[in-house]
């Protein structure tokens, strides 16, 4: 087996929020502080300080691309006020990948946004767009020689947090538009009430998704005209959906609107980011929730290490274009079984390649047990890392994927 064609990408993937520490200026921060329950980021792993130790241990195991986030809000500290010490920062990560060997992928906004256009509504402003277009015409200044630059992470997440806002202003729960009316309402809401929230979040419909997409569109013309060698894209949470008996007109509804309607925009881009952890069913009422089984990973999602290839080939089938695996793991105490489900991940990949799917690399998420949105329990890490000392202990799953990479996937061996 070794459908893996030369100069195929191996790497990992981190996002700046979830890395960093200390990331203030950002809406989550704020939303950590005030929700009952959620854990908070605080120091995170420190990669904002230790970004080349993790560098550094992703070469030497032979991994030869990083994906990491840059972020916007300490980018753009105040409103119209660019921090040139910050771009020098990310400049100095995207020095070290190269330095180090490594191909850098840049994604240029992870979920957070800074808290200046939290404070006005978020994603809901009305100038969101423009200036989120702003902020990559100044990021596209340090981005000059990185091969592979994502505008936006899962913008159908995202989108689910549009949608929820837009259910609690009709149904007056406890979510707001402002992290102002978020604050009111959290502070008189119970743990049970806002996991109760979250475990009920609305579909989200293409309609959800229209802003994302403009955004996307806005900042690709404007990434084009800056940096013409570069290979833009945005990366997809792909829910790798599937119908109950007798409900396929259910899953192509459901699917358009968290799936579909992003990889119908990804028309034109150089590339297409699949994203894909777990696989689900979709019946008469939606989505069906995980049940629960003993096998379900930290997250309480199913094990479904065949998520990728049904996430790759349906990504293939609907957009022709170039595919970066750009996330891909498991929650799990246990390194063994995240080895057993990416060796599952990956021959299912091959197998979709030899069908056809032009894909160009595989990067794990994650490089680092890091900060889960809220939880520090769910480790999707290659390496460990104490919280007080920032100690980086590579799993033996990092000196397995090397070895995948460095034999560019002989490895594996036979399915
Ligand atoms: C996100 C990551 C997240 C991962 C695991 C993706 O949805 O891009 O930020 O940590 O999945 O849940």
């Amino acid at each position: 087996m070794n459908a893996f064609p030369p100069g195929f990408l191996w790497g990992s993937a981190t996002a700046a929020h979830q890395t960093e520490g200390n990331n203030l200026n950002t809406d989550w921060w704020v939303r950590e502080g005030m929700m009952p329950g959620m854990e908070s980021s605080g120091d995170a792993c420190d990669s904002y300080h230790r970004y080349d130790q993790d560098m550094r241990l992703l070469a030497e195991a032979g991994l030869d691309t990083y994906r990491f986030s840059i972020e916007w809000a300490r980018i753009v500290p105040r409103e119209g006020q660019v921090s040139r010490a910050l771009l020098a920062h990310y400049r100095r990560m995207i020095d070290t990948a190269l330095a180090f060997g490594l191909t850098p992928v840049v994604t240029l906004l992870h979920s957070t946004i800074p808290l200046w256009l939290a404070e006005r509504g978020g994603w809901q402003a009305d100038d969101a767009v423009e200036r989120f277009v702003d902020y990559v015409r100044v990021a596209a200044t340090i981005l000059a020689d990185v091969p592979y630059v994502i505008t936006l992470n899962e913008p159908n997440m995202m989108a689910q947090m549009v949608a929820a806002i837009e259910a609690a202003r009709s149904g007056g729960q406890w979510r707001s538009a402002t992290l102002a009316g978020q604050a009111e309402a959290a502070a008189s809401a119970t743990a049970d009430e806002v996991r109760e929230a979250v475990r009920n979040l609305p579909t989200p419909t293409a309609e959800h998704g229209q802003v994302f997409i403009a955004a996307h569109h806005a900042a690709r013309a404007v990434l084009r005209e800056l940096l013409p060698a570069a290979r833009v894209g945005w990366t997809i949470a792909n829910p790798a959906l599937y119908a109950a008996p007798e409900h396929e007109n259910r899953l192509r509804e459901v699917r358009y609107g968290m799936e579909d309607v992003y990889l119908e925009a990804a028309a034109g881009d150089d590339f297409i980011g699949v994203q894909a952890y777990s696989a689900q069913e979709v019946g008469a009422d939606g989505l069906v929730p995980h049940p629960p089984h003993p096998t379900n990973t930290l997250t309480g999602a199913a094990y479904r290490p065949d998520a990728l290839e049904m996430a790759v080939r349906h990504t293939w089938a609907m957009t022709g274009l170039p595919i970066l695996v750009t996330e891909n793991g498991i929650a799990t105490g246990d390194d063994e079984l995240r080895i057993a489900y990416t060796r599952e991940a990956l021959r299912g990949l091959v197998a979709a390649m030899d069908d056809g799917a032009d894909v160009r690399g595989y990067l794990h998420w994650s490089l680092l047990d890091n900060f889960e949105w809220g939880h520090w329990e769910p480790t999707f890490g290659l390496i460990a890392v104490d919280r007080s000392t920032f100690v980086r202990t590579p799993k033996p799953s990092l000196a397995w994927l090397g070895a995948v990479a460095r034999g560019n996937g002989a490895e594996l061996g036979q399915p």
